[in-house]
């Protein structure tokens, strides 16, 4: 029988292509957006509504693939969003909203389908984290921050429900060509302000980061090789050398070091 898979976000970027990749292979796959209507290309899977921010939105997206799938094998906690600005000036209200959709919702998504996997003895949580969140980017510490704590929730869940029969792990991409660029929420680059110079430069920059980016489908193929392995690791990164290199650099250098490396790529 095939696995039946959650996958939110699957409107466009990764979650897109990795649900197209996963239906071609054989699985059973659910994806989400928060407005289905809107979609204009014919998929082959299903898109179910999801404001991963509401809480009825989760429980009737999960009770809805529960009718009409009757199980659930692979939760893909993939909807997310960027932000940009510099601490001292962002909007809490907007960090608010990230944290709400880049953690606390993903979380709720697990709390969701947890139910049912335990019912099941089996299951799978992947949750889709990111290599900015093993650091403290400037001028994205909102993003990283957001990324960094979904990424050690998912190492106290994995522990928790491990017992169960259920796995848990968290894939960090590095940059991927997505249109996540032009959904990000960008703290405006004020006048005057003693960072409109180098936030707007860091602005260009990572944008020209995601659009040189590597094609999403790498994302897709790592996630059903996760699937298929049965037991995975905790973490996994998957994206260009010299991002992935970053972790490891941060694991031995002083942190002097490796904070002069980054200010240095950022030109700060
Ligand atoms: N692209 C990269 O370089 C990169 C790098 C590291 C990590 N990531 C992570 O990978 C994931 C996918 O990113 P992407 O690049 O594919 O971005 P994307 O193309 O902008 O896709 C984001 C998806 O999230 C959904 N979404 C956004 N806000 C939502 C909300 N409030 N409720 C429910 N769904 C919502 C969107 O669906 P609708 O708009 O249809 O609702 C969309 O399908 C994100 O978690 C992102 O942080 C991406």
């Amino acid at each position: 029988m095939a696995k039946v898979v959650l996958i939110t976000g699957a409107s466009s970027g990764l979650g897109l292509s990795t649900a197209l990749h996963l239906h071609k292979i054989g699985y059973q796959v659910y994806g989400t957006s928060r407005n289905p209507e809107k979609n204009t290309i014919t998929l082959p899977f299903p898109l179910i509504p999801l404001e991963i921010t509401n809480n009825d939105s989760i429980d009737s997206c999960v009770a809805l693939v529960l009718k009409k799938a009757g199980r659930l094998d692979v939760l893909i906690n993939n909807a997310g969003v960027g932000i940009t600005g510099p601490m001292e000036e962002i909007d809490l209200t907007a960090v608010s909203e990230n944290f709400a959709i880049n953690c606390f919702g993903p979380l709720q998504m697990a709390q969701a389908v947890l139910p049912k996997m335990r019912e099941q003895s089996s299951g799978l949580i992947i949750n889709i984290t990111s290599i900015a969140g093993v650091m403290g980017l400037p001028f994205r510490g909102v993003y990283s921050s957001s990324k960094s704590a979904f990424s050690i929730m998912t190492e106290s869940l994995r522990m928790e429900v491990k017992s169960f029969g259920i796995e848990v792990c968290s894939l960090a991409p590095g940059d991927y060509a997505t249109d996540i660029a032009s959904r990000r929420y960008h703290a405006p680059v004020i006048e005057n302000s003693p960072y409109q110079r180098i936030y707007q430069e860091n602005l260009d920059t990572m944008n020209k980061h995601v659009s040189d980016g590597n094609p999403p489908q790498e994302i897709a193929i790592a996630i059903s090789k996760i699937i298929k392995k049965g037991k995975p690791a905790v973490h996994y990164q998957v994206g260009p050398f010299v991002q992935k290199l970053s972790k490891i650099l941060k694991g031995i250098l002083p942190n002097r070091i490796f904070e002069k490396l980054i200010m240095n790529h950022y030109k700060l």
